[in-house]
């Protein structure tokens, strides 16, 4: 390896967060999913303690918020004040998550209000805030509430974009809280000290991933053990750094939809490409995550095939090569109609082997892509693929190398965003 490394890992470690979480609810129908939220934590092996406000136990149980936290719930400040709980949760919290968060919370932690234990405990914290808003679309696009999120942003807690959606009523739009898993991973992701910072307002971002399928006749493909992780996350953090995001999505119907995030799904690498290039103009991102097959069947069958065809059937297929799509999106770029400004980035799964190292393969295939970041990580069993963890390199064209430290998906994803923000 020729190139010299650039900065030093910052300490991420996807297991390291914190172990006193205070999970906040808010009074809104999206109260029961605060309950995911909590066995979310106490799975992961965290302390949590429910805080809900009055109104949240009109929804749901202060009986089920204990039983799910082991621990004793209470919203009044005048409740175990020997204890001087207002001042002890938010001082001894490592990390606070309010799911959901109502208008009126949002303005009165704006407002530096502390007229209930939750309000109370956030005032008190120092430790990171995530909340998550649910309301009525009307509500949420407001600008009184607008102004009260931009102000919480300011101040430094992360404030997630609601999910578009059904509603309480018939009405649909943003406002519905997001799952509860894609909330406890970016929250995981703040308290490990990631940066979240609001940093890609106006920044126009298409993302592929998962793993192309090649059809083989209608019941057969040709696939990869991708599991779309990685481009989700990266997905899920830059829309919560404020960058408006495309995720062609190939195969992944058992993630969730990133909430904020228009997702084209796509079956094979045929597809993928048409629906990269259809969406590549006017990107100021591009980053192909997808595990892209290489080769397709030449002829897929119309009908199911029989073992009994023999060779003219499974026993040999014949194959076509595939286009290189990340190959493809550079030389638009090069050819003018992709924006000589945009920021492409690749992903080299690797295994090294007794010729070359796998940054000594990633460094060719920098080159011979011919894109400005490549990210490679070791792939094998039990690496990467399929896993919720990843660690590995940036190699810029530069010849920078920049040694991207072991975390969640979304912490690895944080400091790929920390990367190309000073791309851009
Ligand atoms: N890629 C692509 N189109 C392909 C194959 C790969 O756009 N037909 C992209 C992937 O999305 C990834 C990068 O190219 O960003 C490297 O993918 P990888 O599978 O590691 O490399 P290949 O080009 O397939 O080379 P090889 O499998 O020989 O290592």
């Amino acid at each position: 390896m020729n190139a010299a490394t650039s900065e030093s890992p910052r300490n991420f470690d996807g297991a390291r967060h914190p172990h006193n979480i205070v999970v906040g609810v808010c009074g809104g129908i999206a109260a029961f999913k605060a309950c995911q939220l909590v066995r979310e934590f106490t799975e992961g092996g965290d302390q949590v303690r429910v805080i809900p406000t009055n109104s949240a136990l009109q929804f749901v149980g202060a009986a089920t918020f204990e039983a799910l936290s082991g621990n004793p719930v209470s919203t009044s400040v005048f409740e175990d004040v020997h204890e001087v709980a207002h001042v002890r949760y938010g001082q001894e919290a490592d990390g606070i998550v309010i799911a959901p968060a109502t208008a009126d919370f949002l303005a009165r932690v704006a407002a530096g209000r502390a007229d209930d234990l939750l309000a109370a405990t956030v005032l008190v914290a120092t430790c990171p805030v995530v909340i998550a808003p649910a309301m009525h679309t009307e509500m949420w696009n407001n600008p009184a509430t607008q102004a009260n999120v931009a102000t919480l942003r300011e101040r430094g807690i992360v404030v997630l974009n609601p999910a578009v959606g059904r509603l309480t009523g018939k009405d649909s739009g943003a406002g519905r809280l997001p799952d509860p898993s894609h909330i406890a991973a970016v929250a995981r992701t703040v308290f490990s000290g990631a940066s979240m910072e609001h940093n890609l307002t106006g920044v126009n971002v298409l993302i592929s991933a998962g793993g192309t399928q090649e059809v083989i006749d209608p019941v057969r493909f040709i696939g990869n053990h991708s599991s779309g992780r990685q481009g989700f996350a990266l997905a899920e953090i830059a829309v919560q750094r404020g960058a408006t995001v495309t995720l062609v999505a190939a195969n992944n119907s058992t993630l969730p939809n990133p909430p904020g995030v228009k997702v084209i799904p796509v079956e094979t690498t045929v597809e993928l490409q048409h629906a990269m290039h259809n969406q590549a103009e006017g990107a100021d991102v591009i980053i192909m995550a997808a595990a892209v097959a290489d080769f397709r069947p030449a002829k897929p069958a119309e009908h199911k095939m029989k073992k009994s065809q023999g060779d003219a059937g499974l026993s040999t297929i014949e194959l076509v090569e595939n286009p290189d799509v990340l190959a493809s999106l550079v030389e638009a770029r090069a050819g003018g109609s992709l924006a000589a400004e945009t920021v492409i980035m690749g992903f080299a799964a690797e295994t090294g082997d007794d010729k070359q190292s796998i940054l000594e393969y990633a460094q060719d295939k920098l080159q011979s892509k011919g894109c400005d970041v490549l990210m490679c990580n070791e792939v094998g069993p039990g690496k990467v693929f399929g896993q919720t963890t990843n660690q590995g390199f940036l190699l810029d064209s530069d010849g920078t190398v920049t040694e991207v430290a072991a975390g969640s998906k979304h912490v690895v994803s944080a400091q790929i965003w920390d990367k190309l923000a000073l791309l851009l």
